[in-house]
């Protein structure tokens, strides 16, 4: 086994929770950042024989890993393995000219900035600290500090957010000219305040989701960024490919190792999930044991299948011989009479009108009641 090429670093601190928001993440406990790093080094050891000699990219992310006081942070950074694309995710507000400085000294040379929108009542909707001077102050500061690699999260079917106001966000993105750009469609995520709240009204609005996410194409595309998966897109530049090599990865199929609580990993065809409790993985690493986690093998089936679900999200092709096994041959003839799905030199993808349909394309090409296919029969 030659080992992953990506790592991904769960930071679960944030101020306060973002009611939209269901990822692994924990208020207040500022107490516990030293111990908590202290303790991800160690599970980092344990597992180091599972990444490769040298990595592609390493992912900070959270929760809010410019949360992490300088100390910790810098620690955290040390001990971290070199790589060639090396991501911190930052939440506006935690930006300040020291951090900026910091974070291009150690090493780190994308950032990704939760914007999410620059309309204060959306902020304010949906709980965000950052106002938009905030964004632009971040960023500014980042460009300052010599981070020639930023990314904007972006996020469209805000309830009450009109056309206009996606076209101003976009437009203030724009302005500040980032490297990359994500635009998420808002989930209403089960079990959140804002699902309780808000969740019928996403559900209604399904169908001008669609109409946004093309709107947000053509603006993104007519402005020189290249639509390279179904959310993301990235600055066109001669000589320098700004795509996230981390997520390219996920994407790709290959193999990750994560860590930190709630943190997923994918290797050799095995999944495992750590358990999201600080007192649980805090304890297990201070005995130098594996954290609690939840482990899955996945099967052949499983593997085509997501294969097909992740990889046609990119604009580039999946071979259609690595994945004949999990392929519905009259969803595809189908699909491709519809101008959905291209097929071209044993090679398949999906048209724009395809992408546009998100997953729904995807899910309709697989075989999903297939036996598990086994290798080499
Ligand atoms: C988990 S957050 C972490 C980054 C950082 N703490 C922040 O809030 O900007 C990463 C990104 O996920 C996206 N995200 C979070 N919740 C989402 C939801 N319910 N629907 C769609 N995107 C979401 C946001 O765009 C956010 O920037
Ligand atoms: S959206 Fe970001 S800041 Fe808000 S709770 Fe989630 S991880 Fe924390």
């Amino acid at each position: 086994m030659s080992g992953a090429r990506h790592l991904y670093v769960h930071i679960p601190f944030c101020v306060s929770r973002c009611d939209y928001c269901d990822f692994v993440s924990l208020t207040g406990q500022r107490d516990q950042q030293a111990r908590y790093v202290e303790v991800l080094l160690a599970e980092l050891e344990l597992e180091r024989e599972l990444l490769a000699p040298e990595l592609d990219s390493v992912y900070l992310g959270g929760g809010t890993p410019t949360l992490l006081e300088a100390a910790a942070l810098r620690c955290l950074l040390d001990g971290l393995p070199a790589a060639a694309e090396l991501t911190v995710e930052a939440n506006p507000e935690t930006v300040t000219p020291e951090l900026a400085g910091a974070l291009v000294e150690a090493g780190v040379n994308r950032v990704s900035l939760g914007a999410q929108s620059f309309q204060p009542r959306l902020l304010e909707l949906l709980g965000r600290r950052a106002g938009p001077d905030d964004v632009r102050r971040a960023f500014r500061l980042l460009r300052e500090a010599g981070m020639e690699n930023i990314s904007l999260d972006l996020l469209y079917g805000i309830p009450g957010q009109s056309r206009r106001d996606l076209n101003a966000d976009l437009g203030a993105a724009l302005t500040l000219a980032p490297e990359h750009l994500s635009c998420y469609e808002l989930e209403a995520k089960s079990g959140t305040r804002f699902a309780h709240e808000h969740g019928a009204e996403l559900a209604a609005q399904s169908e001008a989701l669609e109409d946004h996410l093309e709107h947000v194409v053509e603006r993104l595309t007519g402005s020189g960024y290249r639509w390279y998966e179904t959310a993301n897109f990235a600055r066109g530049e001669p000589g320098r490919d700004l795509r996230s090599f981390h997520n390219l990865g996920y994407w790709r199929g290959h193999d990750y190792l994560g860590i930190g609580i709630g943190a997923v990993s994918t290797l050799s065809g095995c999944r495992w999930k750590n358990a999201p409790s600080l007192p649980h993985y805090l304890e297990a690493l201070e005995r130098k044991a594996r954290p609690p986690r939840e482990t899955e093998a996945l099967d052949e089936a499983t593997k085509l299948r997501e294969r097909v679900m992740l990889g046609l999200r990119l604009d580039e092709p999946v071979e259609i011989a690595e994945v004949e096994a999990a392929l519905d041959r009259d969803a595809l003839a189908r699909l491709s009479d519809l101008g959905l799905v291209l097929v071209e030199g044993g090679m398949l993808t999906l048209s724009s009108r395809g992408r546009m349909l998100g997953g729904a394309v995807s899910a309709e090409l697989i075989v999903w009641d297939a036996e598990p296919v086994l290798a080499g029969t």
